[in-house]
């Protein structure tokens, strides 16, 4: 109870449906719009000047929202240096120290509430509540991991010492983290990921998405504000070249990457291949998420649960619904009314109230699905509904979908958008279907709705996922309540927002004390 029970809050958030909140909100944010960021390297707490490197645009509209300078390799070594010679006094500060810069960094994040949530919105293409629910989760983390902190690290572990010697195990950092985050959590995994590492002695290089880097430089001026060194704690926006340069430095420690398994692979084989310290990597990557419906559930609870995840956020969670498998004997109901209330999703501009579904990130993203959509059109699939988009959008927009695919097996990978894929089971190939679903590698999240308890303790056995939900949506876990990250494919654990994730950021050191 003393690392996390009865004492956990997590963060308050918005009430979108007290008026009085809402519209004191609203004119927080009308006051931001317009307004022009930047991003820049951020080495020991000075911007690096240089020409823009790319011009940022909300993804729902093309609106310009500013501009970012990328890292150059010179600048990368200065602050890999400076992180370097930092750590030790970082490491040698208390724990507790450490943990007062979070809590006073989740402060910050919540006092700085317009600003966040307005990036969110127009860099990452958020919906408000999509938005306001991530600038909580980055509330928690902050909270979480200095409250774990506390619990674990700040005093050593006294041990027997039979022989009369004194005996402790201390944890300490392990020295310069690299942490290289994604543009679907800008916000949330990024400073996730630093916290984690800052909390337990580390200093950090961040790699934010070069989709979204200006939430990224406001989080570490936030985060600085609150004490974190600026050594500390640096920024270097760039592309993949720059996450690779950073991985390659014979000076990381550690990293911890949230992105594709295919990027998860390529750190892993960097960091192989560099003679020098024994680097972990901490990877949550993809899934193909599956839900599982038998013919006892409640089809209006999983019409509106499948709506949720696959659909919320536009299909742009590494939690998101892929695969709805569908006993047979009810499908063909059940997918009537699917189609019915994705005809009452509301698609379009997230600035909008009213909207359920917001654009894809960027054209690269849309290229790719529209892609395995024309190949369903081709014959892989047969379409169940597709929502229609409206006259004049002009971002990055993908009609949610849904899509009867063959089997299991006809899936080999994820696809990162608000397409589901429904596939059938016959009454007794359940365990064959889900034997298929486990041979393919991923698990991540995974779901199950029926009314038979032998069936959910059945299926719980045998599936191996690492987030699993019962008669519930399988998005949106809530940290400290349920830690999240994949197995195989989709990760290394350990997961975030749970009670064993700071360990992994950190070393162990035995003392032993001839008295
Ligand atoms: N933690 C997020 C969720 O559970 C990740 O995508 O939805």
């Amino acid at each position: 109870a003393a690392l996390y029970g009865a004492e956990r809050r997590n963060s308050a958030g918005v009430d979108l449906s007290d008026v009085t909140q809402l519209s004191a909100l609203s004119r927080e944010l009308d006051a931001l719009a317009g307004r022009a960021w930047s991003a820049a390297p951020l080495i020991g707490g000075q911007l690096t000047a240089g020409p823009a490197s790319a011009e940022l645009r909300n993804p729902a509209s093309g609106e310009a929202l500013g501009s970012v300078v990328d890292t150059q390799p010179a600048q990368l070594a200065q602050a890999v240096e400076r992180a370097w010679r930092a750590f030790a006094l970082w490491d040698a500060t208390p724990a507790a120290e450490r943990a007062a810069c979070l809590e006073r960094a989740a402060e910050r994040f919540e006092s700085e509430r317009a600003v966040l949530l307005s990036l969110l919105q127009r860099e990452a293409g958020k919906t408000l509540a999509d938005a306001i629910a991530e600038l909580r989760e980055a509330v928690d983390f902050c909270r979480y991991y200095a409250a774990r902190a506390r619990a674990g690290f700040a005093a050593p572990i006294e041990l027997p010492g039979p022989t009369g010697e004194s005996n402790r195990l201390e944890w300490r950092g392990r020295g310069v983290f690299a942490c290289i985050s994604p543009w679907n959590f800008p916000l949330a995994i990024f400073s996730g990921q630093i916290a984690a590492a800052l909390v337990t002695g580390n200093t950090v290089i961040a790699k934010p998405a070069e989709q979204t880097p200006l939430i990224a430089a406001v989080a570490v001026r936030l985060l600085h504000a609150a004490g974190v060194p600026v050594d500390a704690l640096q920024l270097l926006p760039g592309d993949g070249n720059v996450g690779a340069a950073l991985v390659d430095d014979v000076r990381i420690a550690g990293v911890a990457f949230t992105g594709s398994t295919a990027t998860a692979w390529a750190i892993n084989r960097r960091l192989a291949a560099k003679n020098g310290p024994i680097v972990p990597l901490i990877a949550e990557t993809g899934g193909l998420n599956a839900l599982v419906v038998d013919s006892s559930a409640l089809p209006e609870q999983v019409v509106e649960d499948v709506i949720t995840s696959a659909f919320r956020s536009a299909g742009q969670r590494c939690s998101a619904l892929r695969l709805l498998l569908v006993q047979d004997d009810v499908a063909e109901r059940l997918l009537t009314m699917l189609g019915g209330a994705m005809a009452e999703l509301r698609i379009g501009d997230p600035l909008a109230l009213s909207t359920d579904v917001g654009p894809l990130i960027d054209a690269e993203a849309l290229a790719g699905l529209a892609a395995h959509v024309a190949e369903l059109e081709a014959g892989a699939g047969r379409l169940i509904y597709r929502c229609t988009l409206a006259d004049g959008l002009r971002g990055h927009f993908l009609a949610p979908q849904a899509w009867e695919i063959p089997a299991v097996t006809a899936l080999d990978r994820e696809f990162f958008g608000p397409i589901l894929h429904v596939v059938r089971w016959r009454t007794g190939e359940l365990e064959r279907t889900l034997d298929a679903l486990n041979a393919g590698g991923y698990g991540l999240t995974f779901g199950i709705h029926s009314r038979i308890d032998s069936t959910i303790r059945a299926v719980l056995e045998r599936v191996r996922a690492g987030n699993c939900y019962v008669n519930r949506s399988i998005i949106g876990a809530v940290v400290g309540v349920q830690p999240f990250g994949g197995e195989g494919l989709s990760g290394t654990g350990p997961k975030a927002g749970g009670p064993h994730y700071l360990q992994r950021f950190a070393v162990e050191r035995t003392v032993s004390v001839n008295t």
